[in-house]
């Protein structure tokens, strides 16, 4: 398999883009990090593909008219470096059908919750916890998945859960799923890599023997 050629779209911190960087140095993954590419000029994601020697780019949403001009914008961004591979790790802003069609099974999301649950419109960072936390849930987890047409609904690539405890709060429980997200985001990362992965009617094979 040849390498593949990756683009990471953060909107924060970037432990998730971390947790890809730290596995491909270990050589875990057949694929580079080609480009970090945020919607916030601050987000100290940004600063960690810049201490790890990868193009880092702040694209400004003020300086588009509209969110088609924006996408234009990141999909040249991407295209420009032969992405084939498209991670969206705590990415906050809602892709154009454009950018899907262009980058068609070919983006991943991590989500902190047990799709389909406490998912889709308005359901993001501690906002998911809280929601999992009221509800009472004994269990929750994260789930990557690819991205389509929708918010959290495409084809889930892998989930894994934690167990939710009487006493957590929804900051103790987003700490222990953060770390389930750093580990099943590379997996999947790598799995895509090896070409291991396989949609079937919107159902996600991984294919171990291959
Ligand atoms: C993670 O909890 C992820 O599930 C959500 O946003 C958060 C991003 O964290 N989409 P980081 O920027 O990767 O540290």
């Amino acid at each position: 398999m040849p390498q593949v050629k990756i683009g990471v779209l953060v909107s924060g911190s970037g432990s998730n883009l971390q947790s890809i960087i730290d596995n491909i140095n270990l050589g875990n993954i057949n694929g580079k990090i080609e480009v970090v590419i945020s919607n916030k000029e601050n987000a100290y994601g940004l600063e960690r593909a810049r201490q790890h020697g990868i193009d880092a780019v702040f694209v400004h949403p003020k300086e588009f008219k509209n969110m088609e001009q924006y996408d234009e914008a990141i999909i040249k961004e991407l295209k420009g470096r032969n992405v084939d591979l498209v991670v969206l790790a705590g990415y906050l802003k809602i892709l154009t059908s454009r950018f899907i069609a262009e980058y068609n099974n070919k983006i991943i999301n991590i989500h902190p919750s047990l799709i389909p649950s406490f998912c889709g419109k308005g359901h993001y960072g501690i906002k998911v916890h809280e929601a999992a936390i009221n509800y009472g849930v004994k269990i929750s987890g994260a789930t990557v998945h690819f991205v389509d047409e929708n918010a959290d609904t495409g084809p889930i690539i892998l989930q894994e859960t934690v167990k939710v405890e009487y006493s957590d709060s929804a900051e103790s429980l987003q700490k222990k799923i953060l770390k389930i997200e750093h580990k099943i985001l590379p997996l999947a990362v790598k799995y895509y890599c090896d070409g291991k992965i396989e949609i079937i009617d919107r159902k996600v094979k991984i294919n171990m023997e291959e």
